[in-house]
């Protein structure tokens, strides 16, 4: 068996772990050949193409090592390649013939695995999924992996600012990313103490946020932590941030951050501050949570491939990892379910969610 290995979409803690034991189980106990393909689908089709050789060796030290060492890219859709959107997908089969490869491990969020899936429907070619994004907004799967690495910056985040904001009586606003869900603000902001929770799933009163603030204050209380997703906005409102095309089709969400502190500066006379975590949520070393997962993943991947069933992903169930159609996987997006254990959670013991 000799297959082929990537990463696609936006990097997350935790790729690098899933190659590495992909490679051990798959090189180690099997004794396949396993190719790296670099920049997602691109060394493939590009000339020469982006190949490499996955060794015992060349795996050694990766567990820890955040990023991806097979590089990434989330503009990378051979279907419509380039400024003159060339589709380069019927090169696909060709450079994997050449290169004898029975398929791919294809490592990545909804739209690597959409790509992976119209590879299979269009040309034939056999993928096996991985799930990654650090936004755990994926139905089919408990948790993504980078996830938690995430949520673990996020939380850092809010211990540090909690001593400057207390120190100079602030409220300070933590914008995190997460897409459209709030998972990651919401893990975050019960784990690090927020006092008000900022989520797309439920469109925010601004007043509702000052009222905290006032009964904060009332109790000599005198700083406030909010965190906020980057996809949240006011309620009857637009975000304030911004939602705009990105190179090609890649929508990129935030900047309600600055557009809360604006609103609660407006009606109080409060020293308000933002912090943008951005990408330092995605780059370092993955948590050992996240380590697990994703040699799990990886891991679980070389067995569908073993036992045949491509066209599956392999994915967290009930504490277990099974394999799902790929077509299942990407159809539904799992969001913040506003009645959910975690939100009453976290309204029982006090956070405001401004609606
Ligand atoms: O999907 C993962 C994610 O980090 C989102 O949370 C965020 O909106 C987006 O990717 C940022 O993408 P980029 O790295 O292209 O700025």
């Amino acid at each position: 068996m000799r297959i082929g290995v990537l990463t696609g979409g936006g990097d997350a803690p935790g790729l690098n772990a899933v190659i590495r034991a992909i490679v051990k189980h798959g090189v180690g106990h099997k004794g396949w050949r396993v190719l790296g393909i670099e920049d997602s689908f691109n060394g493939l089709f590009e000339s020469p193409y982006g190949i490499q050789e996955m060794t015992l060796q060349s795996c050694s030290g990766l567990l820890s090592r955040g990023g991806t060492v097979l590089g990434t890219t989330n503009k990378g859709d051979p279907f419509a390649w380039g400024p003159d959107k060339v589709n380069m997908a019927p090169q696909i089969p060709k450079a994997m013939a050449e290169l004898g490869l029975d398929g791919l491990i294809v490592i990545g969020g909804d739209g690597t695995q959409a790509i992976a899936q119209r590879l299979i429907d269009e040309t034939g070619i056999k993928c096996v999924g991985v799930p990654k994004t650090i936004d755990n907004d994926l139905s089919a799967t408990d948790r993504t992996f980078g996830f938690q690495s995430a949520v673990d910056v996020a939380t850092e985040a809010l211990d540090r600012l909690h001593t400057t904001a207390e120190s100079h009586d602030r409220v300070i606003i933590l914008e995190v990313m997460g897409r459209d869900a709030g998972h990651i603000a919401l893990h975050a902001g019960i784990g690090g103490g927020a006092d008000c929770i900022v989520i797309p799933e439920i469109p925010y009163d601004v007043d509702l946020l000052c009222a905290k603030i006032d009964a904060r204050r009332a109790v000599g209380r005198f700083f406030t932590l909010i965190i906020v997703a980057e996809g949240a906005k006011p309620a009857g409102g637009k975000s304030g941030g911004y939602k705009r095309k990105h190179g090609k089709g890649v929508v990129r969400v935030g900047g309600p951050g600055p557009a809360l502190a604006q609103a609660i500066a407006e009606k109080r006379e409060v020293d308000v501050r933002v912090t943008v975590l951005g990408h330092l949520q995605r780059g370092g070393s993955p948590c050992p949570y996240d380590r697990v997962l994703s040699t799990r993943l990886g891991v679980g991947a070389v067995d569908l491939v073993e036992q045949g069933r491509w066209g599956e992903i392999a994915v967290l169930q009930n504490n277990e990892i099974v394999g799902v159609p790929i077509r299942d996987a990407i159809a539904t997006y799992r969001l913040v379910d506003p009645e959910g254990e975690m939100m009453r959670t976290a309204r029982a013991v006090g956070i405001e969610f401004g609606g």
